[in-house]
Parts: C-alpha cells; structure tokens; sequence
C-alpha cells in the first residue's frame, strides 16, 4: 500500500452550480475508511498539485452503519461512507453524491423526498390519543422475525439512488417507503392505518410505478427483502382496490 490515497471528489458549490472534479492526496493510515479521508482534506484542504482549496463538504452521525446519513456513490457504488475501508477499494477512490436527490454542496444531498415518501404512508404507528390505548396485541415470533427485518431500514436512500423508476420527473414513493409500508401494515398496532397506506400506495407515485427490476434489494446494505414486500403489497393493494369498489 502506498503512502498516499488518490482520491477524485465530484465537488459542487451549492445547489444548482455546476459541478467539477478535484484530486487529492491524502496520507494513508492503517485501518482508515472514506470519512478519515474526508477528514484529513477538511483538517488540509490542498489538492494534488498543492492548490489551497475549500474543504469538502459531506454528512455522517453515527459512524457504524445505523443512521445512513454518510451515503455516497464510492467508486461507482451507492453505499455508507463509514464503512468504506480504504483496504479495501481500489484506486484512485472516486467519491460523488448520491445520484437521485437534489445536491445541497459536495457530498451532501437534500433527502426530503425520501422522508416526504415516508410521511406520505404513514410509516409510524400512531400511539396519542385521548385515552390509553393499553397494551398492543403481541406478535408471534414468526412474524416478529419477518417484520425485524424490515424495521432495519436506516433511510439511508442506497435503493432508491439504485432503482430506475425513482426518477425527477415522477412522484415515485420508491422502495423505502414501500417496505415501511409492509413493516407498519403487518404489525398489529399499525394495522389501524393500513387501508389509508394502501389507498395512498394506489395514488400517483405509487406501488405501480414500480417495474420490478430488483436493483433495490441488491443495493441494500441491511439486506431488507424489499422486493418481498412489493409483491405482498401489489396483491394487497389489489384487494383494496376491490373493496373500494363494491364496499364504497
Ligand atoms: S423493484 Fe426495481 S423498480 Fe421496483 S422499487 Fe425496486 S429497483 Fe425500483
Ligand atoms: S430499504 Fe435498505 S437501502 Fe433502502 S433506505 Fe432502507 S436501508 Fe437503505
Ligand atoms: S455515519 Fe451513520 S451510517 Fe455512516
């Protein structure tokens, strides 16, 4: 391993600039990941041929793969910065923002759409009221297991950066929001909003936008069945469908 890391950061000044590659070398340290690199060009921000230049913006929290917010497109793949090993790329490492949301500088993109999907099918189970609603109906294990699952899901966006139909010119709820849907729909205490979920996976933007290409449950990171919960709810939505129509 040599002692400095090539690294190419697509870089953009703000929302609606226009963006432009910069190279960098930064020292190599044992067991470092793509946010050390971030950090080292932050603590000196100079590019390959020794320009002083701004320091690169980017976002992370956790540091351990649970909050998502570091996601990145690393060498040509959607994933989590923190967990990005140097060792373990190829170089030189390319880093640009996530391809399906709206950059705000650098690195860091405006995720809205994903959590306005999230809003949009309810994806909480509603606990206030005015009384006590007491204890909620317990799970089998069975399903406890299956629905674990899906509540693994970090909103990191790694499937919707990856699914063809998740585009700008459509309102797409896309795969996250699909299987939070399935997640909340199963689980006893969320089931009181299920016909609202699968009315709103009916409207515009919505489960039948998806094409099936399977990109989402590839890219995961927390190998959430996504495509599992497309099915489920395709048939699902079917059956509302049916209802709405000799019920209403
Ligand atoms: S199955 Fe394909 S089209 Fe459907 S949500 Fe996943 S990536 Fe998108
Ligand atoms: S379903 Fe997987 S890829 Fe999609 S937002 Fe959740 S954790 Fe990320
Ligand atoms: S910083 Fe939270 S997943 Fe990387």
């Amino acid at each position: 391993m040599s002692s400095t890391v090539e690294v190419h950061v697509k870089r953009q000044d703000g929302a609606g600039k226009e963006p432009y590659w910069q190279k960098f070398h930064v020292p190599y340290q044992y067991g470092m990941n793509v946010i050390t690199i971030l950090q080292e060009i932050q603590r000196n921000p100079t590019d390959a041929d020794g320009r002083k230049t701004t320091p690169v913006s980017w976002d992370c929290s956790c540091l351990e793969e649970v909050c998502g917010a570091c996601t990145m497109v690393i060498n040509g793949h959607v994933r989590q910065s923190c967990s990005a090993l140097v060792d373990k790329l190829e170089q030189p490492i390319i880093l640009e923002p996530m391809r399906k949301f709206p950059v705000v500088r650098d690195l860091v993109v405006d995720r809205a759409r994903m959590f306005e999907a999230m809003k949009r099918v309810k994806a909480w189970v509603t606990v206030d009221g005015t009384y006590n609603l007491g204890p909620a109906e317990k799970q089998p294990p069975k399903q406890q297991q299956e629905l674990y699952e899906f509540s693994r899901c970090m909103t990191c966006g790694c499937c919707v950066d990856a699914c063809p139909q998740y585009t700008s010119e459509n309102t797409f709820v896309g795969p996250a929001a699909i299987g939070q849907t399935f997640l909340f729909n199963r689980n006893k205490a969320g089931k009181f909003e299920e016909e609202d979920r699968l009315n709103t996976l009916m409207e515009e933007g919505g489960i039948h936008e998806c094409g099936n290409a399977q990109n989402c449950v590839r890219v995961c990171p927390k190998d959430i069945p996504l495509t599992r919960s497309i099915a489920a709810l395709n048939k699902d939505t079917l059956k509302q469908a049916l209802k709405n129509m000799f019920l209403k």
